[in-house]
C-alpha cells in the first residue's frame, strides 16, 4: 500500500485530495498498487475538517513526519518557510515531493534539486508554472533533447484577466483590480501579481527547464503592470497590438537573459489571443520553430490535476533535459514602445538625442507620444516602457505616425 501525505489543505491541497480520490481506480492501475492518503499537515487547528475520515490530520510537524514513512508527499503550503524545510527533509530521505509552490521552486529550486538528486528522489513542480498547462513535463519528457533558444509566455492569469477587461471594455486599471479581488483572482494584497513577482518566478522556472540550468535572478528583470494607462491601451489597439504582461527569456552567448514586463504583442502573434485568466507559453527552437501551450493557469482542480499527473510522470521520467540550445534566440534586434507624456516630452527628446536613441516611429496621441525604439536602454528614461513582441512590419502605425 502506497502511503500518500499532503502538506497544506487549502485550495490546492484540498483539490489534490479530491483528485486522488476521484481517480483512485485509474491511478492505482497506473502505479500498479493501491494507495492511501494517510496524513495531512495544516496550520489552523480550529478549522473543521470532520469530513476527512481515516486520515491523520495535524498541525504539528514533528508528529507529521514521525507518523509514517511516506512514499509520496504533495506540498501545497506555499511560501518559502516552512515549505522549504519540509521539502528538503523529504527529498533528503529519498521521498518524492510534488509541489505547486512557484516561489519556493524559483528561489530554492537549485538547492532542492541537488538534495533530490543526492537523495535519489523526484522533485516535481509541473503545477508551479501555468496551472493545468503541461509545459514542465513536456520539457522534461517529450522534448528532453529538443534545443530551445527562447521562451515567451503569459504566465499570470490575474493580470491577463485585468488587461483583457481594460482592452475589451475600456475599463480602468483600478476598477478591474477591485473586481479581480472580488472574484478571488487577485489577493487582497495583489503585489505578487501586479508587480510581476508571480510571473517572474514562473519565468525563472521555465528558463531552467528550457535552457538546462538555473538563471542568475539578476539577469531576469521585472516590471509591474501598475503604470499601464488607458491611453497606452488605446495606442496599442490603434497600431494592431494587444497589451499583455509577457515573460521572455533567451540564451545569449550561453547566458540566460530575461524580462517580465508589460508588452505590446502584435495581433498576429499567438500570445495576442490569450485572454482572461488563461495562460500561454510559446517555446522557440531551430527544429521546432514555435510550439505553443495554452490553458487554465490556476484554480484548485486545474492545479491538482497537474500535481497528480506530475507524480505519475515521475514513474516514466528518465532524467534531466540534456540539450542546451546551440543557436541564438529568434529575434536579434529588440524593440520597445516608450510612452512620453506631454509634460516630459522636451526632456525625453533631449535625452534621446543625447544618447542617439534610434526612434523608429512616433505615434501621436492627445496625451503624448508613443515611440518605437530599437535596441535602446530605455529604462533610464523613467517613462512607461513596453517590450514589443512580434514582427515590427506587422505594426500598423506607418499610416499615421511620423519618423523623428
Ligand atoms: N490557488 C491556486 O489556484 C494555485 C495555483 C497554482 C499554484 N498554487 C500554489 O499552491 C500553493 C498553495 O496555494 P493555495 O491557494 O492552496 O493556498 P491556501 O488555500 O492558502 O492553502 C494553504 C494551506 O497550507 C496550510 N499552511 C499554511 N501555512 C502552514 C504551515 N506553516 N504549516 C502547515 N500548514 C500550513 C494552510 O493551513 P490551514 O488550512 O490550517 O490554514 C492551508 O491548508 C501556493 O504555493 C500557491 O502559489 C496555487
Amino acid at each position: 500500500m502506497l502511503k500518500v501525505a499532503i502538506l497544506g489543505f487549502g485550495t490546492v491541497g484540498g483539490s489534490v485530495y479530491e483528485r486522488l480520490e476521484k481517480s483512485r481506480k485509474t491511478i492505482e492501475k497506473q502505479i500498479d498498487e493501491p494507495f492511501q492518503i494517510t496524513a495531512i499537515l495544516v496550520k489552523d487547528r480550529q478549522k473543521d475538517r470532520a469530513n476527512l475520515k481515516d486520515v491523520f490530520i495535524t498541525t504539528e510537524w514533528e508528529q507529521f513526519k514521525a507518523h509514517q514513512k511516506y512514499d509520496i508527499v504533495f506540498e501545497a503550503i506555499g511560501g518559502i518557510e516552512p515549505a522549504f524545510t519540509y521539502t528538503h527533509y523529504f527529498l533528503d530521505q529519498g521521498i518524492p515531493v510534488i509541489s505547486a509552490n512557484k516561489k519556493l521552486v524559483a528561489k530554492k529550486g537549485e538547492e532542492l534539486e541537488k538534495v533530490a538528486t543526492s537523495g535519489g528522489a523526484f522533485y516535481g513542480y509541473e503545477a508551479a508554472v501555468a496551472g493545468a498547462v503541461p509545459i514542465v513535463n513536456a520539457l522534461r519528457g517529450t522534448l528532453a533533447t529538443t534545443a530551445i533558444n527562447q521562451v515567451r509566455g503569459i504566465l499570470n492569469g490575474t493580470t491577463n484577466y485585468m488587461l483583457t477587461e481594460m482592452i475589451q471594455k475600456g475599463r480602468s486599471f483600478a476598477d478591474v483590480l477591485l473586481e479581480a479581488q472580488q472574484l478571488g483572482y487577485a489577493e487582497s494584497d495583489p503585489t505578487d501579481d501586479i508587480e510581476s513577482f508571480d510571473a517572474w518566478y514562473k519565468l525563472i522556472i521555465l528558463s531552467r527547464l528550457c535552457f538546462g540550468k538555473w538563471a542568475d535572478p539578476e539577469q531576469i528583470s521585472r516590471f509591474g503592470v501598475s503604470e499601464i494607462e488607458n491611453w497606452h491601451v488605446e495606442v496599442a489597439s490603434d497600431i494592431g497590438c494587444q497589451v499583455k504582461l509577457v515573460g521572455d527569456a533567451r540564451l545569449e552567448e550561453g547566458e540566460i537573459k530575461g524580462i517580465v514586463s508589460p508588452a505590446f504583442v502584435v495581433n498576429d502573434e499567438l500570445l495576442a489571443s490569450i485572454n482572461g485568466v488563461t495562460n500561454g507559453v510559446v517555446i522557440y527552437g531551430e527544429d521546432i520553430h514555435e510550439l505553443a501551450f495554452v490553458g487554465p493557469g490556476a484554480g484548485g482542480a486545474a492545479t491538482a490535476n497537474s500535481m497528480v499527473e506530475d507524480y505519475l510522470f515521475q514513474k516514466r521520467y528518465k532524467g534531466d533535459r540534456v540539450v542546451i540550445a546551440e543557436s541564438d534566440s529568434k529575434e536579434s534586434a529588440s524593440y520597445d514602445v516608450v510612452f512620453v507624456n506631454q509634460a516630459s516630452y522636451g526632456e525625453c527628446l533631449h535625452w534621446a538625442e543625447a544618447h542617439s536613441v534610434n526612434i523608429i516611429e512616433s505615434i501621436p496621441h492627445a496625451e503624448g507620444e508613443a515611440w518605437i525604439v530599437k535596441d535602446a536602454a530605455v529604462d533610464y528614461l523613467h517613462q512607461p516602457v513596453y517590450q514589443l513582441c512580434g514582427d515590427l512590419n506587422q505594426v500598423k502605425s506607418r499610416q499615421h505616425s511620423k519618423v523623428l
